[in-house]
């Protein structure tokens, strides 16, 4: 896939992987729109990398549509959409008292908004001469991480939705990427205390993640996560007992 004079969303650039994208890709020449609920931050990382900021919470239907309608009245098409925002929460499923709304949260936030901002966003990417939709999932989809006890299974569901609608979209010409990063430093990798996990740098990732994209590698596996889906085939069960013994702040 082309990356140069593009139209893209990336979900959640404010901060993190997808402050780098927007930065990278602005750099490349495309015109970026980011979203996020922070408002003071989104309007820092639009300075700072040259996207358009729309601040917007991607949960929410409405929001979704108003980003959405921006970017039709503003350019008229969307060429790439980057579902990128996202949550990761450590807690004891029991006794945490946050409990019942961080499940609600972290599914709402990782699984269920960037397949409904998908399917409200393929009229406008149907516009486009080369679409293509590019989920942030995870290399932790290949391995239940009893410490976060949602998160694994929302990138496990993105990771499955990834291949279907792949199949489901490629007809109509939108071409469905999925990158699934290891371990990134960013804010959400901080609540990590293990330092058995090497962080890649974002800016490391998202250069990877943009050469596979070029290449039309629709499934990227990056850094160690090319071992954890190795290893969740050969020995599952020692997979994740290394997982079960991660630490957080
Ligand atoms: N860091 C890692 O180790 C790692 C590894 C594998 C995969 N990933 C995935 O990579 C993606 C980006 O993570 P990151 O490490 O860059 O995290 P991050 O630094 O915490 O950034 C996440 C971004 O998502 C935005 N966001 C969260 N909820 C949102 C909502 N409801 N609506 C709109 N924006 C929202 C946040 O902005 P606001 O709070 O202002 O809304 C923030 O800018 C996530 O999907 C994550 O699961 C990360």
């Amino acid at each position: 896939m082309d990356l140069t004079s593009k139209i893209i969303l990336v979900t959640g650039g404010g901060s993190g992987i997808g402050f780098e994208l927007a930065r990278q890709l602005v750099a490349l020449g495309n015109t970026v729109v980011i979203c996020g609920r922070d408002a003071g931050r989104l309007a820092e990382a639009a300075r700072l990398t040259g996207a358009q900021p729309i601040t917007g919470d991607v949960t929410v239907a409405d929001d979704q549509e108003r980003i959405l309608s921006a970017i039709r009245e503003q350019h008229g098409r969307l060429d790439l959409l980057i579902n990128n925002a996202g949550i990761f929460l450590a807690y004891d499923f029991r006794s945490d008292p946050g409990a019942l709304q961080k499940i609600e949260a972290e599914i709402a936030i990782n699984a269920t908004a960037p397949l409904t901002l998908t399917r409200r966003a393929l009229p406008l990417l149907e516009k486009s001469a080369q679409p293509g939709v590019l989920f942030i999932g995870s290399g932790i989809a290949f391995v239940a991480s009893p410490g976060t006890p949602i998160y694994s299974g929302t990138k496990a569901l993105i990771h499955h939705c990834a291949q279907t609608l792949r199949h489901q979209l490629q007809p109509h010409g939108i071409t469905v990427f999925e990158a699934m990063p290891p371990v990134v430093d960013t804010d959400m990798a901080s609540v990590l205390k293990s330092d058995n996990f090497k962080k890649m740098k974002p800016s490391d990732l998202v250069r990877d993640i943009l050469e596979g994209m070029r290449r039309n590698q629709t499934e990227m596996l990056l850094g160690q996560s090319r071992q954890i889906k190795l290893m969740s085939r050969i020995a599952p069960a020692f997979l994740f007992r290394q997982f079960a013994k991660t630490e957080f702040h």
